[in-house]
């Protein structure tokens, strides 16, 4: 992991225009920040999601096309806190449906938390939980003779590439059956100024957010950057449909990453481009899913229309 970590901070940092994989945000540090990220006022995204499971957990089940006779698993990929999640677990062990909750996530604290809450919240729920990297994951999962559905929420496809999420759902595609369903959160085209305070607010949340990355690569690759001479950027239009995150060098200055023996030059408001998270609609998704055996048989979105939960069926 450390090597590969050192890998790409010098893969990213040697190119003409400077960048750092968003997934790094996520050590312990930045697990807590993004938590802090998902009650903003500004940021509406979890709120939006939430009120589709909260609102709209029987047109989910029904979409799931589920029995009570025969067992599933609710496999999910990225788990994080699993506050929405729990919302169609509790309803689903009430309703006495037969099946065993996996989530799956990179930080291995994320799912002690969620195994222990979900112990005392929901004590008669079956879990099983899987630490790793979910694009490695998705080669396990053909194997699973239950029928499946795949939970991917809170737009963390965003945060790929169009190529990358083409790859992604149609590996996805090719791990599932007939009868099995992914549930796929995405945030949805809208306006300025309701998407940019999300990646911009002012209380500077995901300013320290963003910043971590360089307090990461500190402490992890004995570097010395002064996160004191970074600025956090914020970029999104309605026409591109990508809020786009940057740190900003404010001056021209140098700095040494020692694990590399190496140190890179920035000029004053050069650009380190640290991460992409797209915005979706109907005919943006279809494209990505074009090439895949996947196609859209529903989607439910909130009441705003800000959000929304798309169920994915092999074709
Ligand atoms: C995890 N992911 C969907 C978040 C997003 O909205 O793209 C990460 C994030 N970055 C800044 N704020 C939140």
């Amino acid at each position: 992991m450390k090597e590969t970590f050192k890998n790409d901070v010098n893969e990213g940092l040697s190119k003409t225009s400077k960048t750092l994989p968003s997934k790094y945000f996520y050590d312990a540090i930045g697990d807590k920040i993004f938590i802090k990220i998902m009650h903003m006022p500004e940021y509406y995204l979890t709120r939006a999601e939430h009120e589709i499971f909260k609102t709209k957990t029987a047109a989910i089940i029904n979409a799931l096309n589920i029995s009570k006779d025969s067992k599933f698993d609710i496999i999910e990929l990225g788990a994080g806190d699993g506050t929405k999640t729990k919302l169609l677990l509790e309803d689903l062990v009430s309703k006495e449906y037969q099946f065993k909750y996996l989530p799956i996530d990179i930080s291995k604290d994320a799912l002690n938390h969620l195994k222990c809450s979900l112990s005392k919240e929901i004590s008669s729920l079956e879990v099983e939980t899987k630490q790793g990297d979910y694009f490695h994951v998705l080669d396990d999962l053909k194997s699973h003779k239950n029928k499946k559905i795949i939970l991917f929420l809170g737009s963390n496809i965003g945060n790929m590439s169009d190529d990358e999420a083409k790859q992604f759902l149609e590996k996805l595609g090719n791990s599932i059956h007939k009868d099995d369903v992914i549930l796929l959160g995405a945030d949805l085209i809208k306006s300025e100024d309701i998407v940019l305070p999300a990646y911009s607010d002012d209380a500077g949340v995901t300013k320290s957010f963003n910043l971590n990355l360089l307090t990461r690569i500190n402490s992890e690759l004995e570097a010395n950057f002064n996160i004191n001479k970074f600025e956090h950027l914020a970029t999104y239009t309605e026409d591109e449909g990508i809020a786009r995150s940057f740190l900003v060098s404010k001056e021209k200055q140098e700095v040494e990453i020692k694990s590399l023996q190496k140190s890179f030059l920035f000029e004053a408001n050069e650009k380190i481009h640290t991460e992409d998270s797209r915005k979706y609609n109907n005919q943006i998704l279809e494209n990505l899913l074009e090439n895949t055996s996947l196609q859209i048989s529903n989607k439910l979105t909130d009441s705003n229309n800000y959000f929304a939960d798309y169920i994915l069926t092999k074709k």
